[in-house]
C-alpha cells in the first residue's frame, strides 16, 4: 500500500498536474490575472478532506518528502476547484427538456406535475442520486438546490448529499397558494414549523446547509411570506440561507405587481417580508430596475445567474454588469430543470452568448472565476470551498484538455490556458471532466457512465 500516516496520524495524499485556481475577484481587479494561482506543474497536499498545502511540484517534495501516494495527471489535463452550481431544481431532472411554453405557462403544465410525484419518498431518494451522479459527471462538487414541498424530498436529498460527502444547500420549498393543491402547502404555519424542524435536522449536519424557499413571491401568501422572513431572521447568524427567484420573465412581473400592489417593485415585496439580507440567494435577476439593484446590493444578497435557462423559457437577459456596479456577487446556475443540462462549462458558454447580446461577453478568466470561486463567493463559502488552497475543502474537478481527436486538434494551435479554457466553453465536449474530486477522493472519472 503506497498511503503513508504523517506524525499526527492523518493520511496525507498528493495530486500532481497543471493546477489553476482563484484567490481574489477578478470583476474587481484592474489586474485580472494577480487574482489566479497557476502551477504548469503543480501538487495539492490533501489530508483529511482538506487541502494542507499547494505549490510547485519540486517546493511541495521539499516539504514533505514522505509522501508517496501521488494520484498524477499529464499536461492534458487541469485541475481546478469543483464546479458550485449556485440554481438548481433535483426535483426538475425527470423534465429536463420539455417542449414549449413561458414560464408561469411551463410552470403550470410540466414544473408542477412532476414536482407532486415527489411525495414518494423512494421517487425522491432515485432522482436526488441520479441528480448528484449527474453533478459529479460535470465536475460539480457543490449546488443550492430546491427541493419541493414534502419534508421528505429534503430529507431524501440531503441523505444522499451526505452519502455522496458533498457540500450541498437545499431546503423545503414554501409555497401556499397558486399553483395546484396536491404540492401546495396546507397551511402557513405548519409549512413554515416543517421547514424549522428540516432546518434543525439538517443545517450544519456534516456538509450540509439549509435554505429557506418561498418558491417565488406569486406562489406565497403575506402571512407565509412573513413568517418564512422570521424564520431566515432568526436563523441568519448561523448561517441558513433564504433562497428564491426574482425578476425572471415579464409576465411574472406584471403578476407580482397585482399581487403585492403596495411594495414598491418585486425585490420589495421580499424586503417588506424581512427576506432579503446577507445569504440571500436570487436566481435569474434578469429584469431588475435601477432601484431593485440598489436594494439587492445594500442588502448585501446574491445574484445568480442561469444563462441556459432564460434562454430557453425566453425570459429576460441577466446583465452581469450592472451585478458589479451595485457591488452585488453572483454565481453561475444551471436551474435544471429549466435549464437545459447539468454542465457549468456549458452554462459558462451560454452565459457569454448572453452578454454579447449587449456587446459585454465574460471573457474565460473571468467565467471560471464565477464557475468556482465567484459561485462559493456568491454562496458565502468562499473561506471553504471555490479555490484550491491550504485550508480549503479539497473538492476538485479535472478537466480533459484532449477529451476527443477534434478538440485535441482545435487546442493545438492555442497556448494560452483561459484561451484553451473559452475554447473548451463554448465547444463543451462531452467527455470534459476527466475526473471529479470530493473532500479529496476521486468519485467520479470518465468512464465509469454515471
Ligand atoms: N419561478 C418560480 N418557480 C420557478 C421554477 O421552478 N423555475 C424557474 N425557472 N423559475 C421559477
Ligand atoms: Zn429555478
Amino acid at each position: 500500500m503506497n498511503i503513508v500516516t504523517n506524525q499526527d496520524n492523518s493520511t496525507l495524499k498528493a495530486i500532481r498536474g497543471q493546477i489553476l485556481s482563484f484567490k481574489a475577484d477578478p470583476f474587481l481587479s484592474d489586474d485580472p490575472e494577480s487574482c489566479i494561482d497557476y502551477f504548469k506543474d503543480g501538487t495539492a497536499v490533501i489530508g483529511n478532506g482538506k487541502i494542507i498545502d499547494v505549490d510547485h511540484t519540486q517546493s511541495i517534495k521539499k516539504r514533505y518528502p514522505d509522501i508517496t501516494h501521488t494520484e498524477q495527471y499529464s499536461d492534458d489535463a487541469l485541475i481546478m476547484p469543483g464546479f458550485i452550481d449556485c440554481h438548481a431544481h433535483y426535483v426538475q431532472a425527470p423534465m429536463v427538456g420539455s417542449f414549449g411554453e413561458t414560464l408561469l405557462d411551463w410552470l403550470n403544465t410540466y414544473t408542477f406535475p412532476t414536482e407532486a410525484m415527489f411525495a414518494d419518498k423512494e421517487h425522491a431518494a432515485k432522482t436526488a442520486r441520479i441528480f448528484i451522479g449527474q453533478l459529479l459527471a460535470n465536475g460539480t462538487t457543490t449546488a443550492n438546490v430546491f427541493a419541493t414541498t414534502f419534508e421528505s424530498s429534503v430529507d431524501a436529498f440531503f441523505e444522499e448529499s451526505e452519502r455522496a460527502g458533498t457540500r450541498m444547500i437545499c431546503g423545503k420549498v414554501l409555497q401556499d397558494r397558486n399553483l395546484p393543491d396536491s404540492l401546495k402547502d396546507k397551511s402557513a404555519e405548519e409549512s413554515v414549523e416543517t421547514a424549522e424542524r428540516l432546518l434543525k435536522r439538517w443545517h450544519g449536519r456534516g456538509r450540509q446547509l439549509y435554505a429557506v424557499i418561498p418558491r417565488f413571491a406569486p406562489t406565497s401568501t403575506p402571512g407565509q411570506l412573513s413568517l418564512a422572513g422570521d424564520l431566515y431572521q432568526r436563523y441568519l447568524q448561523q448561517g441558513v440561507y433564504m433562497h428564491t427567484h426574482l425578476d425572471e420573465s415579464e409576465d411574472e412581473i406584471r403578476w407580482v405587481k397585482e399581487l403585492f400592489p403596495d411594495a414598491e417593485n418585486y425585490t420589495d415585496v421580499y424586503r417588506r417580508f424581512g427576506l432579503l439580507g446577507d445569504r440571500s440567494l436570487l436566481a435569474h435577476c434578469c429584469i431588475v430596475s435601477p432601484a431593485e439593484w440598489e436594494m439587492i446590493g445594500k442588502a448585501g444578497a446574491s445574484a445568480l445567474h442561469c444563462p441556459s435557462s432564460n434562454l430557453f423559457l425566453g425570459d429576460g437577459q441577466f446583465r452581469w454588469w450592472d451585478a458589479v456596479a451595485h457591488n452585488v456577487a453572483f454565481g453561475i446556475g444551471t436551474d435544471i430543470g429549466a435549464g437545459t443540462n447539468f454542465s457549468v462549462l456549458r452554462q459558462l458558454g451560454e452565459a457569454y452568448k448572453v452578454g454579447m447580446l449587449h456587446a459585454r461577453g465574460i471573457d474565460a478568466l473571468r467565467s471560471f472565476y464565477l464557475a468556482t470561486r465567484g459561485g462559493a463567493r456568491a454562496l458565502r463559502l468562499d473561506d471553504r470551498i471555490g479555490s484550491i488552497a491550504p485550508g480549503y475543502e479539497a473538492d476538485m474537478t479535472v478537466i480533459d484538455l484532449k477529451p476527443d481527436s477534434f478538440t485535441e486538434w482545435r487546442l493545438q494551435s492555442v497556448t494560452d490556458i483561459f484561451q484553451k479554457l473559452f475554447v473548451l466553453q463554448t465547444l463543451s465536449p462531452a467527455k470534459v471532466i476527466k475526473a471529479t474530486y470530493v473532500a479529496g477522493e476521486k468519485v467520479f472519472h470518465s468512464g465509469n457512465g454515471l
